[in-house]
């Protein structure tokens, strides 16, 4: 029986798609930092305390995971943190603390894990992007730069690790309902004095809209839960609904100054007169 990791999984996405593969029958060790005090078997497999920020927590989950079930067939990390905020607000440990998780809290576990997957013949890495990692949308900047990092990094890794029988998968949601609202956080630096703060609230309703109806996040750990069983995985799974994949085809078409236009008009950036 094929062994799974995956990071992430006590909230949305990484919560849905740790139960589904537990339920597909893969051994499965869960890490978040909320499973301190509470390791065990569970619905979502063997919980682990894990901080993909901190080397020490992820040592310690890599050497209990792999003596409970030996080195892992597949790696799927979903750790993920928000900040809202303006690009001029935000302040550095912002910008530091989104892409410490976002970003080098995937590709320091990569690091640990490839070494043991190439031993073993080969493995999966799946990599939870976003929409954010293909295009910009306003007052997500730290996160949408996070996610670009990632999709860049994964382009290289798919092409290095091919020869080792590694494949790399990115899985880029759109809006998706369920997600912890403890994991979205303001930027300190778009309060009530900022300039950006009417724009930012227009912005933050459309967000809030769009989450509260986004697609259900059962389905799409289903998905991914079904997709790690193919023998072929794809670079890129976009599960989204059909006007987010949509807005990814303008952006691929229309002229860079065309489509912030447009997104800046979705998204009621500017007061309407
Ligand atoms: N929800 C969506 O609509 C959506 C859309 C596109 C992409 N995504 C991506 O999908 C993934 C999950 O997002 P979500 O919104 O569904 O989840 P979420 O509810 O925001 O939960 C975040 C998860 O990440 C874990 N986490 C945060 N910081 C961590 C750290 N330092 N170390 C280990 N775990 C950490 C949290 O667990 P602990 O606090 O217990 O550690 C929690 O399990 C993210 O990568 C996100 O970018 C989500």
């Amino acid at each position: 029986m094929a062994v799974v990791w995956i990071t992430g999984a006590s909230s949305g996405l990484g919560l849905y798609t740790a139960r589904a593969i537990q339920a597909a029958g893969y051994k499965t060790v869960s890490g978040a930092r909320s499973f301190e005090g509470k390791e065990g078997e569970s619905d979502t497999g063997y919980r682990l305390p894990l901080d993909v920020t901190k080397p020490e927590s992820m040592d310690a989950f890599c050497e209990k995971a792999l003596s409970l079930y030996g080195t892992p067939d597949v790696l799927v990390l979903c750790a993920g943190y928000l900040v809202w905020g303006s690009c001029e607000g935000y302040t550095e440990d912002e910008i530091k603390g989104v892409m410490n998780t976002n970003f080098f809290g995937q590709t320091s576990m990569i690091q640990r894990v490839l070494p043991l997957m190439r031993e073993n013949g080969g493995g999966k890495i799946v990599c939870y992007s976003s929409i954010n990692g293909v295009l910009s949308t306003p007052f997500q900047g730290a996160y949408s730069a996070s996610k670009h990092a990632l999709e860049g990094y994964c382009e290289a890794l798919c092409v290095e690790c091919e020869p080792f029988n590694i494949q790399v998968t990115l899985i880029e949601p759109g809006d998706h309902s369920g997600g912890g609202q403890a994991y979205r956080h303001i930027s300190r630096g778009t309060g009530a004095d900022s300039a950006y703060k009417a724009s930012f609230d227009r912005v933050h309703a459309v967000i809030d809209h769009d989450e509260g109806n986004g697609s259900d996040p059962a389905v799409l750990g289903r998905k991914v839960a079904k997709l790690l069983s193919r023998k072929k995985m794809p670079l890129r799974k976009c599960i989204a609904s059909p006007d987010q994949k949509l807005s990814i085809l303008l952006h691929k078409v229309m002229t860079g100054r065309a489509f912030a236009g447009f997104i800046s008009s979705y998204y009621k950036v500017r007061e309407k007169k």
